[in-house]
C-alpha cells in the first residue's frame, strides 16, 4: 500500500507541517495533484455543482460518489483518497454502514467525510469501530444550505462558537480521525485544531487550521459565478495548471495561504 496514512497524517500535525488537499473527481486532476505534493484528494460532493451544474450538492448519489472516486483512484498512487458520503446516505446507521462500505469497496475510498456535529456521535461510532475511517465537517455545511438559509459563516456568536467547538470534540471522541472546518471565524478554527489531536483541516477557517482545503475549481478560476472570498485563482498567477497546483501547495506549506484578507 503506497498511499499516504492516516498515521503520516497525525505525524503531519504533531510536527506543524502544513496538510495540502484539493478536491479532485477525474483521473487526469488525480495525476496532477499528485505529481504537485498534494497530500489528501477530497473527492467531494460539490461535484454536484462543479461536475454537474446543480444548485447545490443534495441531487448527489453514492453512485456518483463511487464512479468519480474510482476515477479518482485510478490516477494516483500515493494521494491519501476521502471520499464524501452525499445528502441522506447517512440518515441512519444501517444506511450509514451499508453506503460507506460502498465508497470503500467500489470506490477505493480510504476514509468517508460526513457533515454535522453532536448528533452523529453513535453513527460515527458504528463506522469507526467497523474499520471505516471518518472525517467530520463542521461549520457551514453545504448539505444544509436551506435549512441555514444559504452558504453563510457559521460560528460568529459566541454561543454558536462554543457549539462548533463542542461537536467538534465530540467528533474526535466519537472516533472521528480528521476534521473539515468550512466557513468560520479564524480565531474559532485556530482554538480547535488546538483542542483536538486529530488533523484539521480549514476551508475560509484561518491560517491556524492544520491544514487547507479548496475546490479544485475554485483555485483555477473557472467556477461559474462569484469567486467565494477565502479561495484563490492560483492558475491567473501561474498560467499553466501543475504550476498552479504547485504553487497552492507551497502556498499551504508555508503558510502564505490563506492571507488575512481570505479569511473571516
Ligand atoms: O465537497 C467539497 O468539495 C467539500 C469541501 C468544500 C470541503 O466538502
Ligand atoms: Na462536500
Amino acid at each position: 500500500m503506497s498511499r499516504l496514512s492516516l498515521n503520516q497524517l497525525r505525524k503531519m500535525k504533531a510536527e506543524k507541517n502544513k496538510i495540502a488537499v484539493l478536491t479532485a473527481y477525474d483521473a487526469s486532476f488525480s495525476h496532477v495533484l499528485e505529481q504537485a505534493g498534494v497530500d489528501i484528494v477530497l473527492v467531494g460532493d460539490s461535484l454536484g455543482m462543479v461536475i454537474q451544474g446543480q444548485e447545490s450538492t443534495l441531487p448527489v448519489t453514492v453512485d456518483h460518489m463511487i464512479y468519480h472516486t474510482a476515477n479518482v483512484i485510478r490516477g494516483s498512487d500515493r494521494l491519501f483518497v476521502i471520499t464524501d458520503m452525499p445528502f441522506m446516505s447517512y440518515a441512519n446507521i444501517d444506511q450509514a454502514l451499508h453506503n460507506a462500505a460502498r465508497l470503500m469497496a467500489e470506490g477505493g475510498a480510504q476514509m468517508i467525510k460526513l457533515e454535522g456535529g453532536a448528533e452523529l456521535v453513535e453513527l460515527i461510532a458504528a463506522l469507526t469501530q467497523r474499520g471505516i475511517p471518518v472525517c467530520g465537517h463542521l461549520g457551514l455545511l453545504p448539505q444544509s444550505v436551506h435549512k441555514l438559509g444559504g452558504y453563510l459563516v457559521q460560528g460568529r456568536e459566541a454561543s454558536a462558537a462554543e457549539k462548533i467547538l463542542q461537536d467538534a470534540i465530540s467528533l474526535e471522541e466519537a472516533g472521528a480521525d480528521m476534521l473539515v472546518l468550512e466557513c468560520v471565524p479564524a480565531e474559532l478554527a485556530k482554538k480547535i485544531s488546538e483542542a483536538l489531536s486529530i488533523p484539521v483541516i480549514g476551508i475560509g477557517a484561518g491560517a491556524d487550521c492544520d491544514g487547507q482545503v479548496l475546490v479544485l475549481y475554485d483555485m483555477l478560476g473557472i467556477t461559474p459565478g462569484k469567486r467565494p472570498r477565502f479561495s484563490h485563482d492560483f492558475l491567473a498567477d501561474c498560467g499553466h495548471i501543475p504550476a498552479a497546483v504547485s504553487r497552492y501547495v507551497e502556498a499551504v506549506k508555508n503558510g502564505d495561504f490563506p492571507t488575512a484578507e481570505q479569511q473571516y
